[in-house]
């Protein structure tokens, strides 16, 4: 399941469905923690497919910085994963929706974006962060996710072609669908 959408001339979103880890790309954001201790969902799916050098990599930035605070991100290389970098986003715990979550979601997105910008990269792909263990509501957090990578795509200074979607489960594929639809022409 795949669909895309052109964002400007050159420019695409494309919502496909499945395990980001399979999907080749440039850069791949994942949805870590404050700890950048690794974890579940996504970021072990990442790090099981990635191998050691990532958390490696990891060990070392906490070494120098600590941890990355909420709405950061840092930069990895990929270890063996179809990819050359891992943004180790770190997304909002959901409380009520009152307490920062939307700007903390948004930081995120846009904070991934600077670093693909600064890395020459074309190609990036997101999964939904925070909409698991952290308990974003998917619907809203898709909203933000697909303003944020449409406000990026915009601005012509951005070296992005193309910005992957990759929500995990036919409805997690169709909210995004739905969302993108709404903002952007469909493609194909
Ligand atoms: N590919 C794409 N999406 C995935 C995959 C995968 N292989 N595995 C899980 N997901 C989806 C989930 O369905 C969910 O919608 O990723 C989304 C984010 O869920 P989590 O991985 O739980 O991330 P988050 O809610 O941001 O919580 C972060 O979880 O594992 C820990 O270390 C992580 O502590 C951090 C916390």
């Amino acid at each position: 399941m795949a669909m895309e959408f052109t964002t400007s001339p050159g420019r695409t979103i494309l919502v496909r469905e499945g395990d980001i880890t399979r999907v080749p790309v440039d850069a791949i954001a994942n949805a870590a923690n404050a700890a950048l201790a690794g974890g579940g969902g996504v970021d072990g799916a990442i790090h099981r497919a990635g191998g050691p050098e990532i958390m490696r990599e990891l060990d070392e930035i906490r070494r120098r910085i600590g941890g990355c605070p909420t709405g950061g991100a840092v930069a990895t290389g990929a270890g063996r994963l179809p990819a050359q970098h891992v943004f180790h986003a770190v997304g909002p715990v959901y409380r009520d929706g009152r307490h920062g979550e939307p700007e903390q979601l948004a930081s995120c997105y846009r904070r991934c974006l600077a670093l693909a910008d600064e890395r020459q990269v074309r190609t990036i792909s997101f999964p939904a962060i925070s909409t698991g263990v952290y308990g974003y509501p998917l619907r809203e957090a898709t909203e933000i996710a697909v303003r944020e990578v449409i406000a990026h795509l915009a601005n012509p200074a951005s070296g992005i072609q193309k910005a992957i979607f990759v929500p995990f489960g036919q409805q997690a594929y169709d909210v995004y669908v739905e969302i993108c639809r709404a903002n952007l022409p469909a493609s194909r």
